[in-house]
């Protein structure tokens, strides 16, 4: 069995999943229930000055047929006091000494900050982290991402906080903002410990037609709320990547957006995240989702011949480069497994149509496939133009069937160019420009 243990700046959890700060880490109720599900930390809901919230206050995206692929919340802080907020803090550390517990905090002045500092570490959390990314209703008071989107103001913010800091501090970005490399560095030069991402992005999800207004709908009205769940993985991806490659962040990642299971939490991990955070996937399935989690992760880190997770953290960090130094002359093509085949002809729709042309319907018997699963007599199937496929992946994408159709590397005996490399070679005069396709 692998070892799950972690370290993130100084904050040990017994495994990398964590819950997100959020409505399932509201009360010691439910710390309890998620660290005896087997959940290694719990990032408190955020606490700051009580708020007053809206009903209602989600609202979701289907799609076909699957509930919540993406949420979205109007909802603010938590709606109890720091004082009870702090006392089941300590509460739960008592209880769970081992596990990891870490104050989201979110207030206005420096004193402050130095206020919830303080409390922080005399109720005993492990660490804290700074909610600088709540894109509704707190950034109109001059917090969450109103704070988050300009480095200015985090710097100035962590540097007030890092002044009596005795626990390690997460800074958590806001990922509405074009650019979040500035974000962390800004984090990161204040002498923030780690930084965590993303928070929710600005959406609206559906509006309903016959009152001509969005969801969540409070009294005729609406308003932006931020989105999570698993739609927003892969920017949450991009965004952790972007961060653990930049060379002025260079602090430990908690990456947390759209992770529902094992594997999205391996994804975050090889792209440079130390812990992951989780808030959808518990509010729809609950905290006992975790045993999966750990199974599956533990599992794919034996099968992988890797002794613990922190062999895993960053791996794929590298295999992310700018475009321009890509490989040119590498190919692949698509492979139609005949054996698997239920000749829907999706791939020559997606093909013919939205892609380029490089797939024919053919007679099976002439072919010599014969009929498959669900292929009538009579009826054409699919077959690869292998000169014309650009190797696209579209046909792999839509197909039905899993790995029916597969991408198979084309020894084009060429050797490896980048555009960098075509350019100087053109400039050179070594090869000739390349033609357009006519
Ligand atoms: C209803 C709701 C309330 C949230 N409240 C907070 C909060 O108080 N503090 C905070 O830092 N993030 C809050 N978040 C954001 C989550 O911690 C997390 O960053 C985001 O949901 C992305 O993770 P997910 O895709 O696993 O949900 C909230 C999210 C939801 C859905
Ligand atoms: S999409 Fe897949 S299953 Fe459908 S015809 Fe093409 S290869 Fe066969
Ligand atoms: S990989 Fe792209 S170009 Fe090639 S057959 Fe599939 S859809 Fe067509």
């Amino acid at each position: 069995m692998a070892d799950l243990s972690i370290n993130l700046a100084g904050i040990k959890s017994p495994n990398p999943f964590w819950v997100a700060s959020a409505p399932p880490s509201n009360t010691a109720y439910q710390c309890h229930r998620a660290f005896e599900a087997g959940w290694g930390g719990v990032v408190w809901k955020t606490i700051g000055e009580p708020i007053v919230n809206v009903s209602s206050r989600y609202s979701s995206l289907d799609l076909n047929g699957s509930r919540m692929v993406g949420l979205n919340n109007i909802e603010l802080i938590t709606d109890r006091a720091p004082e009870t907020n702090f006392r089941e803090i300590r509460e739960c550390k008592d209880r769970w000494p081992d596990h990891a517990i870490i104050a989201s905090l979110m207030t206005d002045t420096r004193e402050n900050w130095h206020d919830y500092m303080k409390a922080s570490a005399d109720a005993g959390a492990d660490g804290v982290e700074l909610n600088f990314g709540c894109p509704h209703g707190m950034c109109e008071r001059g917090m969450g991402s109103a704070v988050g989107q300009n480095p200015d103001v985090i710097e100035t913010i962590v540097g007030w906080v890092m002044e009596v800091a005795e626990i390690p501090v997460i800074v958590k970005l806001t990922p509405n903002i074009t650019s979040i490399n500035h974000a962390a560095r800004a984090a990161s030069r204040a002498g923030a410990n780690a930084i965590s991402l993303i928070n929710t992005i600005n959406s609206i999800t559906q509006v309903d037609l016959d009152r001509m207004c969005p969801e969540p709908y409070v009294a005729g009205q609406s308003t932006h709320g931020g989105y999570c769940g698993p739609a927003v993985k892969p920017i949450a991806l991009n965004m952790v990547q972007e961060c653990a490659a930049d060379p002025e962040v260079l602090i430990p990642i908690s990456g947390i957006g759209g992770i529902s299971n094992w594997k999205d939490a391996a994804e975050f991990i090889a792209l440079g995240s130390t812990s992951v955070q989780v808030c959808t996937a518990i509010m729809h399935y609950g905290f006992r989702i975790v045993e999966d989690m750990i199974e599956g992760l533990n599992d794919y880190l034996d099968g992988a011949g890797m002794k613990s997770v922190n062999e895993l953290i960053g791996r794929a960090v590298q295999s992310v480069q700018r475009w321009e130094t890509l490989d040119l002359n590498y190919k692949r093509i698509a492979s139609i497994d005949y054996d698997t085949c239920i000749g829907c002809n999706l791939c020559y729709i997606a093909c013919e149509d939205g892609a380029h042309q490089a797939i024919a319907l053919v007679d099976p018997e002439a072919k010599g496939v014969g009929l498959g699963p669900g292929r009538l007599p009579g009826k054409p199937v699919p077959e690869i133009k292998e000169k014309e496929c650009v190797g696209c992946n579209l046909c792999a994408l839509v197909c039905p069937v899993d790995a029916c159709i597969t991408m198979i590397d084309v020894d084009n005996g060429k050797d490896r160019m980048s555009w960098s490399d075509y350019q100087a070679k053109v400039a050179s005069g070594e090869m000739k420009p390349i033609p357009a396709h006519p």
